[in-house]
């Protein structure tokens, strides 16, 4: 049985830099997310956020400390770079500032390479996905003739073509008006309740925390939960 826990963090610490220079951006963390729990986590610019996402993403290994996604410890597979990606790409999805699209392809080009790099099934529909995020009538278009809400939609349909257990995302609204950021926020909530995916997202808008289950706040590397 896998456990409910998706995604831990137990006493997690990075260092960055050296000499007089040295930033600890992680200091002693400890988190933990369950499937379909969506996590915000808000803090200055600087405080460790982004850094946090690379560690939970098995982008970056920590100095010291354990992380765990879907109950598998990352420092067993970090000797292999090659189990290490293989394992991110079916695991996790990532959402970043402003869809992170690929200008020469469109929207459902967007899904089917992911599909195709992960070696998914060969008649992969990426339709179904599109209209999850409400922009299936948008299939065609390219990044450039899509308005940045919508980019972001894609964005988000395309970390999904995996099915991953987690969902990083990285200030999802930055680039985004507010009745946008609402928008997207209420979808990324949706989506995470509706496919039981654990969710971590960052942010510096605290007019979308409003959708999260609970919120954490980073600040000089430590987290703190937030009231309310
Ligand atoms: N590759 C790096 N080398 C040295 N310092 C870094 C590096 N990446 C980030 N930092 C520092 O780590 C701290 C946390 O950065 P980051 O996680 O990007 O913060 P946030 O996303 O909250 O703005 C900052 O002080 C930043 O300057
Ligand atoms: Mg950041």
């Amino acid at each position: 049985m896998p456990t409910t826990t998706a995604l831990s963090l137990r006493n997690v610490t990075l260092e960055l830099g050296d000499g007089d220079s040295k930033v600890r951006p992680l200091d002693n963390v400890n988190l933990e997310i369950e499937h379909g729990e969506f996590v915000g986590v808000i803090g200055p610019s600087g405080a460790g956020k982004s850094t946090l996402l690379a560690v939970a993403g098995a982008l970056a290994t920590p100095d010291s400390g354990a992380v765990k996604v879907l109950g598998q410890d990352l420092a067993k597979l970090t000797r292999s770079q090659g189990k290490l990606a293989k394992f991110r790409l079916h695991n996790i999805g990532f959402v970043f500032q402003s869809g992170n699209l690929i200008p020469a392809l469109n929207a459902a080009d967007q899904l089917r390479l992911v599909n195709k790099i992960s070696k998914g099934p060969a008649d992969f529909d990426p339709m179904p996905l599109l209209e999850a995020v409400g922009i299936a009538q948008k299939a065609k278009n390219l990044p450039r003739q899509l308005s940045g809400g919508e980019r972001q939609r894609v964005g988000i349909a395309r970390a999904f073509v995996t099915n991953p257990g987690l969902l990083l995302v990285d200030e999802p609204t930055a680039a985004l008006d507010r009745q946008r950021s609402q928008q997207i926020v209420t979808l990324l909530a949706e989506q995470c309740h509706e496919r039981g995916v654990a969710t971590m997202m960052v942010t510096h808008d605290h007019e979308v925390l409003g959708h999260c289950d609970r919120v954490v706040e980073m600040v000089d590397g430590r987290l703190t939960p937030v009231d309310g």
